[in-house]
């Protein structure tokens, strides 16, 4: 299989007008474990241009879905975000990423913390059965400026609660906590900051962060992975990688230019 492969667009939604997300064909033979990315782009000449995205899809779907911020000026943002349903894009065949399950070493709860788009990573997991095989609890904290930017909300707190397949276990194991920067909303303030507040534990139901019980996932800037990474290093936690399961495991929100 060559590296890249052409896959139709089949929907496009517009979250806001700096976020959007879209849903593409995909090859039979792309396979992929939840919580990794890969390389997508446009068809632009000799050389595709292309930019690494998580898979927002469970790899048990006959799709693809990528979540992208429109970044003004962006070589590839700037036009990807005009694409619509029949479109072509291309997708690298060779999916990769640190945040799989196996890097991980067992533990109690699960804490999945992303910032904006860093978000994507994590709707994989959170629709993988062996996430709550492992894991008595999975905590997703999703953080963003505006209560607009809480994209796919509706779809935490009402759809996969619902799901055939998958409420029971999420209505029992995941705890969806949205939370805001730069405006009035039941949860306001960075992920750094609840984290450091004895009160969102005891609302969560589970004891203070500690690498005997609890594991965690990073993805957003990089500066929030550098603030994340200074106050759990400072629990004692220990970052995992292929080969070398861990406490915690890092990566950054791509497409930032
Ligand atoms: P803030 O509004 O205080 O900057 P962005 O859109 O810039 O990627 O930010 C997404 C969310 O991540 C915002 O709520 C932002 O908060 C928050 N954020 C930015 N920097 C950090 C950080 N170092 N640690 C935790 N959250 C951060």
């Amino acid at each position: 299989m060559s590296n890249f492969v052409e896959e139709t667009v089949l929907s496009v939604h517009h979250w806001t007008d700096r976020l959007f997300s879209f849903r593409t064909s995909r090859q039979p033979g792309f396979r992929f474990r939840n919580g990794q990315f890969t390389m997508v782009g446009l068809n632009e000449g000799k050389k595709p241009l292309v930019r690494a995205y998580s898979m927002a899809s469970p790899n048990y779907e006959d799709y693809l879905e990528f979540f992208s911020i429109k970044v003004p000026g962006g070589p590839l943002t700037s036009k990807l975000q005009h694409i619509k349903d029949g479109d072509q894009v291309v997708i690298g065949q060779k999916p990769t990423g640190t945040l799989v399950l196996d890097n991980l070493l067992p533990a109690k709860n699960l804490y999945l913390l992303g910032t904006g788009t860093g978000l994507a990573p994590f709707l994989s997991l959170i629709r993988d059965l062996e996430t709550y095989e492992r894991f008595e609890r999975v905590i997703l904290m999703h953080g963003c400026r505006f209560v607009t930017d809480l994209a796919y909300a509706d779809y935490l707190t009402n759809v996969l609660p619902n799901d055939e397949i998958f409420g029971e276990l999420v209505r029992e194991k995941l705890v969806y906590f949205p939370t805001v920067t730069r405006e009035a909303f039941r949860h306001v303030g960075r992920i750094t900051h609840h984290l450091q507040q004895p009160s969102f534990f005891d609302d969560v139901g589970v004891p203070p962060l500690s690498p005997e019980n609890d594991r965690i996932m990073l993805c957003g800037s990089p500066q929030m992975i550098q603030d994340l990474r200074t106050l759990i290093e400072g629990l004692g936690f220990e970052e995992g990688n292929h080969g070398e399961p861990g406490h915690f495991l890092v990566e950054k929100a791509f497409v930032q230019r």
